[in-house]
């Protein structure tokens, strides 16, 4: 029985001094009594958990060391400075509480049978790890060494390193646990290898801080060595510096670009060049250096040699080419005096707006830029951002200026109806500034800060539509409108522009594939349906890859090169089954439909109105995804008919709480909103309604009022169009809308019988036949 000494943080290993100070009044009492036999031995065993302030029987390790106490020095505190020396390890078999002093009961535990070689070996392994373990310890000396090594007792060597390791108390007392002298070598090497590496990769991550840190201030000492010198020496350029200064030396700048490029490099040269700042300078200066400034690419203006460019690229559009060449005729003979309006392409989507202002700037020998103000938000986009932001650009005009390379490309500002704006500022108010003659020649962008002069920049816009255009905007505008393609019209064009590049592009010529007329024509109006030519350009272009694709699989095969001809039969082959709209234009009277003719931005369009009668509670259903303003005019058109019921048929009124209504308005993909179907819908309802039947050939368009007026509309020559693609020929007109179609360009309207029309009962009376 020996009495106990918790230790808090260390393990004592058997023949090694450790001195420990005591401090807990019940331990002080144990070692009192302890002192006072003729061994004075104590057994000392590490606490499971070092925070326990009064560890009883459970709460400290079961195997300890017995440990001699050599001396005992009261400190003036009252707590005791012990040294001790561990003898041997045992376990406990018991631990007893006496008078809150612990007690043990010990036994010995053999170390088992062991093998002296074996022993030997692991000692000399464990020696080997031992001092590389102290080469790359911070702390522990090189002396060490030796004397470990001499301990020739393979147990006693590994208690003696285990002691001097820096190991946490779990891993300490792991290895006092070890009775067997193998296993105790063999964990002590396992822990050696594994600390020796941490050390290692400890020292690698330091020593390379370490170079990173002596870089930096090695760099810092040869910079500010490098101003004195400089300052020394009156050099005060980098070679950045240089390089900028030689060609702005070489720029032709405007005085105020050039005194503001000389005091940015002043500024630069004051600036250490590693700086963000100097690269922020560094960046304005080259942009200063990068703007046309003046820059001019030299313009011949012959109105014939244009005419010819433009006839060369476009089919058709004569009137369009006329403006555009009588607006170049005005710009050359008033030069820049003309308070030249700026021109807008007004048309649906593909029928060549950006592509005639590439010929125009082709015509006029000019540079051609062009960029899309669809969905543009802030107006730093096109006033760039100041300065002070970091990664600041200069906005999209001076962007394509520096892009065409001259001060006078010809600007495409696509989609001017589409621009937005939002908190971030109103775009189409800084484009006013770039758009109009009088304030654009000293535009200013907010990044290069010096005003750039545009009036020699030629602007032209693109719209889909013109209604959505900023007022302010449409005022300082030029607006020509390009109008849908008719069928005969395509077929020109596919052949004459989108034929011969599509062969070059697929790599084929007439000798390799043909495409007959007649299949020429099946694409237009079986693959194709809008307004432009874009989705016939690219089915012929999908046909001609395909057709590419088979001639080549030929020659693979070894087979002879044949000549492929394409006619009407063989288009599904290549291009699947024919995507003709499904809008089914009626061929026999029939009753609650009609057609009516919409607008929208992807040109005009046919519209079916269906309705049918059947018993119910007086409700109109509308269903088709209808705008509000279409479903307001549906409802007017109601009222009206049940209003006016006497005077537009003999039949007997209805009881109108009895009668239910559905109208449906099919094809999917066109937008339906707008007031122009009114008249379309009235005729629907009224046919339900009177059992009267519509006339297959004619449709209508216009808005209807509650007294059945007949109000006018827009889009009239859209809506011909469309017409005319469907093969509809009739067309309701409203009377206020008859000065239009005199307006309107005569092929246009060949072929069209308009019938002019103030009221709805005129219609009824025309549009639909019997059940009255
Ligand atoms: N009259 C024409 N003659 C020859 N080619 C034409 C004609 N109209 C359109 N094209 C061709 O159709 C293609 C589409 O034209 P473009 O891109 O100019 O249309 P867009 O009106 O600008 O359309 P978007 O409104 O979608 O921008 C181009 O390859 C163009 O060459
Ligand atoms: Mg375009």
């Amino acid at each position: 029985m020996l009495y106990v000494l918790p230790a808090r943080d260390t393990v004592i290993f058997p023949g090694v001094l450790v001195p420990i100070f005591v401090g807990r009044p019940s331990t002080l009492k144990a070692i009192e009594i302890a002192a006072t036999a003729e061994k004075r031995r104590i057994f000392v065993a590490a606490q499971k958990n070092p925070e326990e302030e009064n560890p009883g029987p459970a709460d400290v390790y079961d195997v300890g060391t017995v440990c001699e106490m050599l001396q005992m020095i009261r400190m003036p505190d009252g707590t005791m400075k012990l040294l001790l020396e561990g003898k041997e390890r045992k376990r406990c078999r018991a631990y007893v509480l006496q008078d809150s002093m612990l007690t043990a009961d010990l036994v010995s535990v053999p170390s088992g049978y062991v093998d002296n070689d074996r022993l030997e070996a692991l000692r000399q392994e464990v020696l080997r790890e031992f001092e590389s373990y102290v080469t790359y310890h911070p702390r522990l000396p090189a002396e060490l060494i030796q004397p470990v090594s001499a301990i020739k007792d393979p147990g006693l060597a590994a208690d003696m390193i285990a002691a001097h390791m820096t190991l946490d108390v779990q891993r300490k007392q792991s290895l006092l646990e070890c009775f067997r002298v193998d296993s105790r070598l063999e964990l002590l090497l396992k822990y050696l290898i594994s600390e020796t590496e941490m050390l290692k990769l400890g020292r690698e991550i330091h020593s390379k801080v370490q170079k990173e840190i002596d870089q930096n201030q090695r760099e810092y000492f040869l910079r500010e060595q490098l101003k004195a010198i400089q300052e020394e020496l009156k050099i005060d350029d980098s070679p950045e510096a240089q390089d900028l200064r030689d060609r702005a030396a070489k720029s032709e700048l405007p005085d105020y670009v050039r005194s503001k490029v000389e005091s940015e490099l002043k500024r630069m040269a004051k600036t250490p060049s590693m700086s963000p700042e100097s690269t922020v300078i560094r960046n304005y200066v080259e942009w200063l250096l990068d703007v046309p400034w003046l820059k001019k690419s030299e313009e011949r203006l012959d109105i014939d040699a244009a005419k010819k460019v433009l006839d060369a690229n476009h089919y058709g559009l004569k009137r369009v080419k006329d403006r555009l060449l009588e607006y170049l005729a005005v710009r050359k003979l008033a030069g820049k005096s003309s308070r030249a309006q700026i021109l807008c392409l007004v048309g649906p989507p593909g029928v060549g707006k950006t592509s005639l202002g590439k010929s125009v700037a082709q015509a006029l020998g000019r540079r051609f830029v062009n960029f899309s103000l669809g969905g543009m938000r802030d107006e730093a986009e096109i006033r760039g951002h100041r300065r002070t932001y970091i990664g600041a650009l200069p906005g999209r005009i001076v962007q394509k200026l520096k892009e065409a390379g001259c001060n006078n490309p010809v600007m495409l500002l696509d989609e001017v109806d589409k621009i937005g704006s939002d908190f971030r500022g109103d775009p189409a108010s800084a484009l006013l500034e770039v758009l109009d003659p009088e304030q654009n020649s000293h535009f200013t962008d907010h990044y290069l800060e010096v005003p750039v002069d545009l009036s020699d920049v030629l602007f032209i816009t693109t719209a889909n539509v013109s209604h959505t255009i900023p007022a302010p905007l449409l005022d300082r505008m030029d607006v020509i409108e390009l109008s849908s393609y008719l069928p005969e019209e395509k077929y020109h064009i596919a052949k004459d522009h989108l034929l011969p590049r599509i062969y070059k592009e697929s790599g084929l010529t007439k000798k390799d594939a043909v495409l007959s007329s007649a299949a020429l024509k099946a694409v237009i109006a079986d693959y194709s349906h809008e307004s432009g030519v874009r989705e016939l350009d690219r089915r012929l272009s999908t046909l001609f890859r395909k057709i590419a694709r088979v001639a080549l699989e030929r020659e693979e095969r070894g087979e002879a090169p044949r000549k492929v001809s394409i006619g009407v039969k063989d288009l599904a082959g290549y291009l699947g089954a024919p995507h003709r709209p499904d809008v089914r234009i009626p061929r026999e009277p029939q009753t609650g439909l009609s057609v009516g003719l919409a607008w929208t931005a992807a040109g005009g369009d046919v519209l079916i109105i269906e309705a049918v009668k059947m018993p119910g509670k007086g409700e109109l259903q509308l269903t088709g995804n209808l705008g509000k303003v279409m479903q307001e005019s549906a409802m007017t058109a109601l009222g009206f008919i049940k209003s006016h019921w006497r005077e537009l048929t003999n039949q007997a009124e209805p009881k109108w709480g009895g009668v239910g209504l559905h109208l449906h308005v099919p094809e999917g993909a066109i937008p339906k909103d707008g007031p122009s179907a009114g008249i379309t819908m009235a005729i629907s309802l009224f046919s339900a309604l009177s059992g009267a039947k519509y006339r297959p050939g004619y449709a209508m368009t216009g808005e209807i009022s509650l007294r059945g007026d007949v109000l006018p509309i827009g889009g009239l020559r859209e809506k011909t169009l469309a017409a005319k693609r469907y093969g509809i020929y009739n067309l309701f007109i409203p009377e206020a809308n008859r000065a239009d179609v005199e307006d309107m360009e005569p092929w246009i309207k060949q072929g069209v019988h308009y019938v002019f029309v103030s009221q709805a009962a005129q219609v009824f009376e025309e549009a639909l036949e019997g059940g009255r």
